[in-house]
Formats: structure tokens, C-alpha cells, sequence
């Protein structure tokens, strides 16, 4: 292959360029023309076909730094219909145009997904990424255990039957996903900063972070030392709730709790009331921890707060923080660029070696570390062809602590111990409030990457 094309599709992560920068890192290696096509799927859904030349003279160019967060290509969450022949063709038309021989898609389940139709077409590899880190499986035989039901009104759902009370971290596919390590690093600090102030003023927080169905991220909000961590997995027991809230509240009359945008109860979905769906058919989360202080107001009561003159009303005494797309922006820690670029480089050479419908993964063992590896994207899906968000394993989180078991925090050390480099730091150090930053305009690098968009008329 002489001439390649990479795209980054679905939600953002801070380590999307790193990514980005291995992959064309190693095209330079190997003499192999890389360009880049602007917003994901979207870009080539353009009769325009947008694209970039990511390495001209197989140099990678100034604007892609795997230290600045985001991508410089731009993503989008539009996929490509896999029945819409048409439309394929017409694709695959246009990238021939440009001579294309294969696409490299970073991405997650979306992604895999809206790539999959390409895949008849002309190769096509994936590098992983997502926030959530629920691109995976706990095992390998995980996809077996999904089954298909059909309600009432003749709905198709699909429910987990969990065949394994434990796992072991060595079985799991694709053990962490670049950008998930800065997400929790961001959530840790947050946690940091709203608690001193919960506790100053007698207050109970509840701080939702991202991760759809998936409880990763707030499992690895433990690094934040929260009180209580819930997670879309465990059905909440209100009454265990509250009553775990009371004690914390008696003893240190404050607490901080964390919870997953997802998290549910036995009615279903507690943000699902203003539940809309995206262009990519994910639902959109808000509104849980809104809920869940409604409920804890309910609850323990003004009374409860009115007794130590603490507070007037529950509710002043209970506050929300939702941390949104902080978690999905910025910087990138040492943790994820190191892998992000591994991985793209890996997913890269992948394409090469024509593994058609491949991605890179990552995996772990307590004698070998990190390591590379590669996983067919057929083997994520269950028998029905639906590729299901990796969910926390059970054996990871001890629902009585509200908090990652044993194993949980056995997962999550050989992430983050080491996660931070030092330059992080000293990047913070030199740059925040350089007095630069008060006479020069943010210079956007849309701007730097628009002079070198070119079209195909
Ligand atoms: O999947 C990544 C993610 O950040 C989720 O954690 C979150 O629910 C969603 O995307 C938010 O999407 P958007 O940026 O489209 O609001």
C-alpha cells in the first residue's frame, strides 16, 4: 500500500492526535502516504471528499502534536448506512479518485460499526478510543453471553447473563482505551476541588461524570477519594443509599458522591426523562444527578439538615455537578499519549499487512505490562452482529463500599500509578499563567489545518 487514508469518528478524547501522530509516525517508517479525511465519516459522505496530507515528504506535519488534545482532522458522530449501496459505492468512488488503498478508522463501537460496510470495499483497520473505556470485552468469550429478547410490543432488547462471578486482568480484551486515563484525571482533581468546599459549607455533592452505560470512569473516580461511588451496572438500592449517606453526613457533615451519567434504578434510566438520540443512534444522558438529589432531598428531609442547623432545606444542603466535556477535553496525561501512539502505530501497520477489519489493542500481564495486540472486530460482536459497550465486570466494584473491590483497584493501578510524567506538570507550571496568554489570541489550529484541506474538485 502505498497511499493511505485515517479519519477520527464519534466523540472526542484528549488523546485523539496522539494517536493520530503514532499512525503517520510509522506511514513515515514504512513510505506510505498518509492522508487524513476531515470530520470522520462525514468527510467522505461529502461529495467534496475534504482530506489533508498528514505526512508530505513522509514528514509528519507541525499542527498534529500528540500533547494538544482533540483532533486536528476534525470528528463528527455520522456513520455511513451499511444498506445504503449507493452511497458506498460513490465512497469508495471518490477515495479511488485520490488513490486510496485503505482506511484506518480511530474510533470505538460507532466507529467499528460505520466501518464495517467499508470493509468489503477495500481494507480497513481501527485504533481504539473512547472516554468510557467500554470498547472490550471482560473476556473473550463475553459476546456469548448476550441475550435476545422480544417484550410485549414485540421490542427487541438485549440483557447480560453474566456466566463468570470473577475475571482475571490478564483475559481482558483490550484492557484500557486511550483517553480514558485523562478523563479520570480530570474527574480526580474535580472531585479534589469540590469536596473542600462541600465540606466548608456542610454540603452533600453529587458529581456526574460521562460513560453512557459503562461505569469505568466512575470507578476510576476511587483516585478522588469520593464516599460513594455508584455505577450504571448496579441497580441503586435507594434505602442502602440513603442510609450510607446519613452515616457519612453524621460523621463528617459533608459527603461527595460520585455517579455515572447512566446509572438506574428499578424503574429504568434515572436522567432517561429527557432521553433523545443522537445522529449514531446513542442515547444522550443527562439529568442523574438532578435525580438522584430529588430523591435524596425526598429522603433524608429539610428536617434532617434543619436539626444540627446545618441547612434550611435539603435541597440548599445538596448540590449537582455534572463535569461534562471537561472529561473529554484538554491535554493529554503521559499514560494515554504513550499508548495512543503505540496503538496507532500498531493499527497502521495492521492496514499495511492488509488485516482486513482488525484493530489494535492493548493488553496486560502482571510479568509483561502493557503490551500490543490485535483482536478481529467480528469477535467483539455477539451472534446477532451487535457489538455491546464493555460493562464493569461485577468482581470489580464491592457494592456494599460503594466502592471498587479488590480486584477493581488491582485493574485500575497498573493504569494509573504511573499515568502522570513529570513534563504534565511542568507544562502546567510554565504555561497557565504565562503573561503571553494575556496579549496573544488562542491561535486555532482549524485555521492552521484549513490552509491545507484539499478537495477533490
Ligand atoms: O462516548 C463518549 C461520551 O463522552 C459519553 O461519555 C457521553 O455520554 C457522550 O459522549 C456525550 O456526547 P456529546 O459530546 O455528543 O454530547
Amino acid at each position: 500500500m502505498k497511499r493511505i487514508a485515517i479519519l477520527t469518528a464519534g466523540g472526542d478524547t484528549p488523546a485523539l492526535n496522539a494517536t493520530l501522530f503514532g499512525a503517520v509516525q510509522r506511514a513515515n517508517e514504512l513510505g506510505v502516504e498518509a492522508y487524513g479525511l476531515v470530520k470522520g465519516f462525514d468527510g467522505m459522505l461529502s461529495e467534496r471528499l475534504p482530506h489533508v496530507r498528514l505526512n508530505p515528504l513522509f514528514t509528519t506535519i507541525p499542527e498534529l502534536d500528540p500533547c494538544i488534545g482533540g483532533t486536528i482532522i476534525g470528528a463528527s458522530r455520522r456513520y455511513i448506512d451499511r444498506d445504503d449501496t449507493e452511497t458506498l459505492k460513490a465512497v469508495s468512488g471518490r477515495l479511488e479518485r485520490i488513490g486510496i488503498e485503505g482506511l484506518m478508522c480511530i474510533g470505538g463501537d460507532g466507529t467499528i460499526n460505520g466501518m464495517q460496510p467499508l470493509c468489503d470495499l477495500f481494507p480497513c483497520t481501527l485504533a481504539p478510543k473512547t472516554i468510557d473505556n467500554d470498547l472490550g470485552l471482560n473476556h473473550i468469550d463475553e459476546p456469548n453471553e448476550w441475550i435476545r429478547e422480544t417484550d410485549d410490543k414485540g421490542a427487541v432488547e438485549y440483557r447480560h447473563t453474566m456466566s463468570r462471578d470473577d475475571v482475571s486482568l490478564s483475559e481482558i480484551v483490550n484492557y484500557v482505551t486511550p483517553g480514558y486515563a485523562t478523563a479520570v484525571f480530570v474527574v480526580a482533581q474535580s472531585i479534589d476541588r469540590i469536596r473542600t468546599t462541600a465540606e466548608s459549607h456542610r454540603r452533600i455533592a453529587i458529581i456526574e461524570v460521562m460513560g453512557r452505560d459503562s461505569g469505568y470512569i466512575a470507578l476510576g473516580a476511587a483516585y478522588g477519594q469520593p464516599d460513594m461511588i455508584l455505577i450504571p451496572e448496579v441497580e441503586l438500592d435507594y434505602p442502602k443509599i440513603v442510609e450510607r449517606v446519613r452515616h457519612l453526613y453524621d460523621l463528617q457533615k459533608s459527603a461527595v458522591i460520585v455517579i455515572g451519567e447512566g446509572v438506574r434504578d428499578a424503574d429504568g434510566q434515572l436522567g432517561a426523562k429527557s432521553r433523545s438520540v443522537d445522529p449514531a443512534g446513542n442515547v444522550i444522558f443527562s439529568g442523574a444527578a438532578e435525580r438522584l438529589a430529588d430523591i435524596l432531598s425526598q429522603e433524608l428531609g429539610d428536617g434532617y439538615f434543619q436539626k444540627n442547623k446545618r441547612h434550611d432545606t435539603a435541597s440548599a444542603a445538596i448540590f449537582t455537578r455534572k463535569l461534562g466535556h471537561t472529561q473529554r477535553g484538554g491535554r493529554p496525561i503521559l499514560f494515554d499519549r504513550f499508548h495512543a501512539a503505540q496503538l496507532g502505530g500498531k493499527a497502521l501497520e495492521l492496514l499495511i499487512g492488509e488485516r482486513n477489519n482488525y484493530l489494535s489493542t492493548l493488553k496486560w500481564k502482571e510479568d509483561a505490562g502493557f503490551t500490543l495486540s490485535e483482536l478481529s472486530a467480528n469477535q467483539l460482536r455477539d451472534r446477532w452482529g451487535i457489538i455491546h459497550a464493555r460493562e464493569v465486570h461485577p468482581s470489580l466494584y464491592d457494592e456494599s463500599r460503594f466502592q471498587p473491590s479488590k480486584l477493581g483497584r488491582a485493574y485500575l493501578e497498573p493504569i494509573f500509578t504511573r499515568a502522570i510524567g513529570h513534563e504534565d506538570l511542568e507544562v502546567l507550571h510554565d504555561t497557565l499563567f504565562s503573561p503571553g496568554n494575556l496579549v496573544t489570541r488562542h491561535q486555532s489550529v482549524n485555521v492552521a489545518m484549513q490552509k491545507r484541506i484539499q478537495y477533490l474538485d
